[in-house]
């Protein structure tokens, strides 16, 4: 079987990270007996300097004859910050209907979670994170800035179409796992929006009586991510909260360094992708140091779309095989590089 994957290594970290995960993919499909047909797409911060876009204007119909999108991330300092997300990663979310922002939270052996007390049963769930409306809709405008008169507004867009479907995905997802979905929002403050939001979860939780079904605000949420995580399976959240929270989720794992995800179409009509939880890090680019376990992670994530779940699962093995061993990063106060915490999880796979 052959999986034609287009690798786009984006900006910052990116081009460390992104060939230390596709080391990983090389491995397994070597093991496993499938294809990966790879093609590299220089598009982001970089490519929009040369180009003064992010991606080129016919990026949209190539990638969407890929079965995945490999990624890792876009943005640079000196590149105007409202534009990576406007002209990659929601646009590519939005146009190939990626309403899945799926983002395990996990503590793996041999990482120090900074919440001392917590083990590796305690810290285990999913945030899932909707992806193509909400509050990132980026639908407004800034009005007579310069004046003393100045304002601005930004709008979020829930539909019932949108909220309905990320809901059926979290309570069949809870189904996988231990039954239990979280919505986390905030409807006692955004009345309408989230109230809405709120509303048609608890019609759609109607239909899954087996799974576990509570409500909780993001501000005690984020409290609760710290105190008991353990309450946690399924957590079913905005495209901001989602956000967020799984920057707070990195956290607690250790580092954000160490968080996978895909946003995801599930019902395969359009390519899904797949990238770390953070951003291009240009604070620690170009040294090598860079943890490159998100990203490992996220082709794990990957494979496991795509069908290939025995590859996914020696995967996520390799990389607990290779925390376990003391295989850390600066970020997890380890000294490896970022090549060798990739190698040794490729060595993991090719001796087991
Ligand atoms: P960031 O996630 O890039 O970095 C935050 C902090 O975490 C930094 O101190 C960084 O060194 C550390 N960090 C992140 N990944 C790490 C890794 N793999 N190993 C070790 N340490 C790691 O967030 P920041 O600084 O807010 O954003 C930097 C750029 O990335 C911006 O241009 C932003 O717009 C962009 N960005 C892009 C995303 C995407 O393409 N999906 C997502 C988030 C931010
Ligand atoms: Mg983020």
């Amino acid at each position: 079987k052959t999986y034609k994957i287009a690798v786009v290594n984006g900006d910052g970290i990116g081009t460390e990270i992104v060939p230390a995960g596709v080391s990983v993919l090389d491995a397994v499909a070597e093991k496993y007996g499938f294809n990966l047909d790879k093609e590299e797409f220089p598009f982001g911060a970089g490519y929009f300097r040369k180009h003064g876009k992010f991606m080129s204007d016919d990026a949209l119909d190539i990638l969407k004859k890929f079965d995945a999108i490999f990624f890792g991330a876009v943005g640079l300092p000196e590149v105007d910050d409202t534009l990576p997300a406007k002209d990659y990663t929601f646009r590519v979310r939005t146009s190939f209907e990626q309403y899945v922002n799926y983002r395990p939270v996990k503590l793996f052996p041999g990482v120090e979670s900074p919440l001392r007390y917590k083990t590796e049963k305690d810290i285990d769930f999913v945030v899932v994170r909707e992806n193509n409306e909400g509050e990132f809709v980026q639908s407004g405008k800034i009005m007579h800035g310069d004046k003393p008169g100045g304002m601005a507004m930004d709008t979020s867009i829930f539909t019932r179409f949108g909220i309905e479907r990320i809901a059926h995905y979290s309570f069949k997802l809870a189904r996988k796992r231990n039954n239990k979905v979280t919505n986390v929002t905030k409807s006692n403050t955004l009345i309408n929006s989230l109230a809405y939001w709120d509303r048609v979860i608890a019609e759609v939780a109607k239909e899954y009586p087996d799974v576990e079904y509570t409500k909780m605000y993001i501000d005690n949420a984020s409290a609760s991510f710290v105190l008991r995580p353990e309450i946690f399976d399924v957590i079913l959240t905005t495209n901001l909260f989602g956000d967020i929270l799984s920057d707070l989720g990195g956290a607690i794992m250790g580092s954000l360094g160490l968080g996978g995800s895909g946003n995801i179409n599930p019902e395969k009509d359009f390519p899904s992708m797949f990238e770390p939880i953070h951003g291009s890090a240009p604070d620690i680019a170009g040294q090598n140091i860079a943890n490159p376990i998100g990203q490992i992670w996220s082709a794990a994530i990957m494979l496991e779309h795509l069908g290939e779940t025995e590859a996914a699962k020696n995967i996520m093995d390799g990389i607990e095989a290779t925390t376990a061993k003391g295989n850390l990063t600066k970020d997890l106060r380890g000294t490896a590089s970022t090549s060798e915490v990739a190698q040794s999880v490729v060595e993991f796979i090719k001796t087991t």
